[in-house]
């Protein structure tokens, strides 16, 4: 099946679970952050599983639902669970829910992820406004044919993560006394975390944080001219910082801890949103 009818069937069936709502925003939730989507009110939950062509989520700490509602006066639809590359997913998969969410009318997307700081100056904990990325490695999710009625061929990523919406979250931030760092993110497929000598490249490289998710998101949707903005949640200092191994307890852990502080810069971003980036 084409992939335009793919997406209708898609975007025909949440509608038909919405009662009318119209979600402006797409909110993605990373490793450890998904408690957030509790705070959604008037919510629609609806199982990734139910939705026709929908990919389903396999990581521990990853739900695998859209929750649609009421988030600071804003309808989002909220991603609790995202789908990683390194889960066997193509890179086409990875990115349908963003295709998805355009065909729904949605124009700002909020990426969010747990990240590992290759940034020696900051600390685990830290919260980081995507201000670039370095993407060496992986496929592009628009490599094959292109979608024309999605965007075109060849596409700016100059505005890949929105400059206003940047500069939107940095006031936010410093209003609510939440220090926030802005940074470069760098992509590696994962499942293993860096090694010590790829956390040095990637330092070398200008990088400030390295994950496993957010950069095919972040292209898909800059093909649709969506206006997005991602933060990074430093769970961890990447490996080879300090004398000690990497786990994903570590990044859920973290995740739990500055979870109230996320929340609320994530909120006061939404509620701030320009008119003009939805
Ligand atoms: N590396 C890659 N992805 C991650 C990390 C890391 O150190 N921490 C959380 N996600």
């Amino acid at each position: 099946m084409d992939l335009m009818e793919m997406l209708s069937e898609s975007k025909a069936y949440i509608e038909s679970r919405l009662d009318g709502r119209k979600p402006v925003i797409g909110l993605i939730l990373g490793s450890g952050l998904g408690d957030m989507a509790d705070s959604i009110e008037n919510a629609v939950v609806i199982d990734y599983h139910d939705i026709p062509h929908f990919p389903v989520s396999t990581v521990p700490g990853h739900k695998g639902r859209l929750v649609i509602g009421e988030l600071e006066g804003r309808t989002v639809l909220c991603m609790q669970g995202r789908f990683h590359y390194y889960e066997g997913y193509s890179m086409d998969e990875v990115v349908y829910p963003i295709r998805t969410m355009k065909m729904l009318g949605i124009n700002g997307l909020f990426l969010t992820n747990a990240a590992g700081c290759v940034n020696k100056e900051w600390k685990a904990g830290d919260l980081m406004l995507i201000a670039d990325h370095i993407k060496l490695i992986a496929e592009n999710p628009l490599r094959g044919k292109n979608p024309d009625e999605l965007g075109s061929r060849f596409f700016d990523m100059t505005q890949a993560y929105d400059k206003e919406l940047l500069a939107v979250a940095e006031k936010a931030a410093s209003d609510i006394g939440i220090s926030v760092r802005k940074g470069v993110y760098m992509l590696f497929t994962g499942p293993s975390f860096e090694t010590a000598a790829e956390v040095r490249f990637a330092r070398l490289a200008g990088a400030d944080a390295v994950g496993m998710s957010t950069v095919p998101e972040a292209i898909a949707a800059s093909h649709m001219r969506m206006h997005t903005i991602g933060i990074s949640c430093l769970t961890n200092m990447a490996a080879g910082i300090l004398d000690q191994p990497l786990n994903h307890e570590e990044v859920l852990e973290t995740g739990e801890r500055v979870k109230k502080t996320f929340s609320s810069l994530v909120r006061e971003i939404v509620k701030r949103w320009p008119d003009d980036r939805l």
